[in-house]
This record gives structure tokens, C-alpha cells and sequence, in this order.
């Protein structure tokens, strides 16, 4: 059986919904009280057995690459100062996957950033992490979602893409699936589009920062006229490859937070706050000081 050994995790975006805290530092790296976004979702590719990543970067924002390399002059200090558990930890960060950088000169587009990548994956079929969508399996920490769709795509040697139900109101925000057939949580799609407006949307079920794709996605992407902007979608060429190729999707567990959002970066801060030991005490009197 084919194996899924790379995950492109793309993280080269302006992040303007976040403006002005990503001019200089990428959404990605935002922490969640104490571990950047990207730490945690560099933790699920390891976890889902994928050994190979490529970390999809811009060159304007050098943050990223620093966190993921030994930084033996920080070590050395904390060491002198007996913070050894510390010195420890920003060791293993650098050690934690095979993880190669890649650069992409322009931010045209999520299509255009997994185009960079096709030297990196050489001819394999391989996973997407979108570097912004934090998703967490709180229930079963050892079936991340990426691990559950790896098995989807075994199942079917196919491309298969993360989903899950969002409300009718919020459709219009999300690459939403047309659905053939449905079978629990496997979803043989039809078609796809990008923000569709609810009187029209084929479906609820949202594509959420989360694919397995085979090879040939390449070659549609290359087929995909860009926008007005110059950017080429990711959406587009997957509704290109489904037209000759069967395409699903899996409806998976976790909760997911979108980090490149106001509201969702503040909703994971709060919830990881509560399930931490050492702060949810804390957390909770507080909140109810405050009147909450
Ligand atoms: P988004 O559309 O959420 O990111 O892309 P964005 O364009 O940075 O956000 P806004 O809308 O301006 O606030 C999803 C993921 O794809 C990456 C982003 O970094 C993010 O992790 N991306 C997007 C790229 O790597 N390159 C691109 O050209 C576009």
C-alpha cells in the first residue's frame, strides 16, 4: 500500500485579518498561551506518522524557520542559569520532524504556494496542513485528524479532504462540497466551490485546512486561470481534479480553530487555558470576578 511520507504545511500568507501583528510576526507562529500555532500542528503530522514536512514560507517573515532550528546560544545560557528542562525543551522544537523550508517568492494564493512545493514532493501523492487551522482531537489525542484522513485515503487510494458542518449563515466564508453519496463519515464528492452565498450553496459541509491529495493535482493547478488578484485557489484545481477522478471527503473529529481569525485565535486561547492544569483555576476565578 502507498504511504503518505510529506505534509506541505503552507504558511507564506499576508494575514491581513490580522493586521498589524502579522507585518512582522506570521499568524502561524501566534502562541496559544505558551506554543506557536505551527508547533502544534507540526506535533499532529508527527502524530498522523507523516516524517516528512515542508514548511511553506515567505522570506519577508524569517520567524518561522528560526523556531524549528537548534538555537545553540539560547541553549547554552539557559543551561549556565540551571534552566536545563527549558534548554531541553527549545531543543527538542528543532528536532521534532524532518521538516525542509520552502519559499514562496509571492503570496499568490494557496494553489500557488502548493505549486512551489512540487520539487519537494517529487511524484508522491501527500498531505496539506493549512498552517492557520488548529484542530484538536481533545477526546483521542493519539487520532489526530490528519491520522484519520491518512486512513481515508488508504481506504480509497484517492484524494480525500478534511470536513465538517458549519451553519448556513457562514458558508459563504468556506470552500464548500457538492455531495454524491454519503456513507457515515466518508463523503464521495461532485464538485466544490469557494464562498459560495447560502441561497445557493450546494451543501454545509465546509473543507477546513485539512486534504490528502494525490500527485496529479499539480497538473490542475497548473489549469487553474488565476483570479483578479493573480492568485491561484486551491479549490479550483480540486474541482478540476474531481472531474476526472473520484475525489472524497471525511467528516472528521476534532474542533478546529481558525487562528487567522479574531474570534477563533481568542476562542482557542480560552479553551486551552481552561484544559491546562496550571491555569484553569486561575482562569475560571477570574472570569468570575469579572463577572462571567
Ligand atoms: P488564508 O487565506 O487563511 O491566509 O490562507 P491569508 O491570505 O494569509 O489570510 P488573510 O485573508 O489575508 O487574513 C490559508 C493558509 O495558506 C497560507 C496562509 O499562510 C495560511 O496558513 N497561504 C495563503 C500561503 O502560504 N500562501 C498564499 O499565497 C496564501
Amino acid at each position: 500500500m502507498k504511504k503518505i511520507n510529506k505534509v506541505l504545511i503552507p504558511c507564506a500568507g499576508l494575514g491581513t485579518r490580522f493586521l498589524p501583528a502579522t507585518k512582522s510576526l506570521p499568524k502561524e507562529m501566534f502562541p496559544i498561551i505558551d506554543t506557536p500555532t505551527l508547533q502544534y500542528i507540526v506535533d499532529e503530522a508527527n502524530k498522523s506518522g507523516i516524517d516528512e514536512i515542508g514548511i511553506i514560507i515567505s522570506q519577508a517573515k524569517p520567524m518561522i524557520q528560526s523556531h524549528f532550528t537548534v538555537n545553540e546560544e539560547l541553549e547554552q545560557r539557559l543551561r549556565a542559569l540551571n534552566k536545563n528542562e527549558e534548554a531541553d525543551l527549545i531543543h527538542s522544537i528543532a528536532k521534532m520532524a524532518k521538516i525542509t523550508f520552502i519559499n514562496q517568492p509571492e503570496p499568490k494564493g494557496l494553489g500557488h504556494a502548493i505549486l512551489c512545493a512540487e520539487e519537494f514532493i517529487n511524484g508522491e501523492d501527500f498531505a496539506i496542513m493549512l498552517g492557520d487551522d488548529l484542530i484538536m482531537n481533545f477526546d483521542d489525542e493519539n487520532n489526530p485528524v490528519m491520522k484519520q484522513l491518512v486512513s481515508a485515503y488508504e481506504k480509497y487510494d484517492a484524494s480525500v479532504l478534511g470536513v465538517q458542518e458549519v451553519p448556513l449563515e457562514d458558508v459563504s466564508k468556506y470552500g464548500i462540497i457538492k455531495v454524491n453519496k454519503e456513507d457515515g463519515r466518508y463523503l464521495e464528492m461532485s464538485g466544490m466551490v469557494e464562498k459560495p452565498k447560502k441561497e445557493v450553496t450546494p451543501s454545509r459541509y465546509a473543507v477546513l485546512g485539512r486534504y490528502v491529495l494525490k500527485n496529479e493535482i499539480f497538473d490542475y493547478l497548473r489549469k487553474v486561470t488565476p483570479n483578479k488578484n493573480g492568485e491561484i485557489g486551491l479549490t479550483e484545481g480540486i474541482d478540476l481534479l474531481l472531474r476526472d477522478e473520484k475525489v472524497y471527503a471525511y467528516n472528521f473529529i476534532g474542533t478546529r480553530y481558525d487562528i487567522g481569525n479574531k474570534f477563533g485565535y481568542v476562542k482557542a486561547t480560552i479553551d486551552f487555558a481552561l484544559r491546562r492544569d496550571d491555569l484553569k483555576d486561575k482562569v475560571k476565578e477570574y472570569l468570575k470576578k469579572i463577572g462571567y
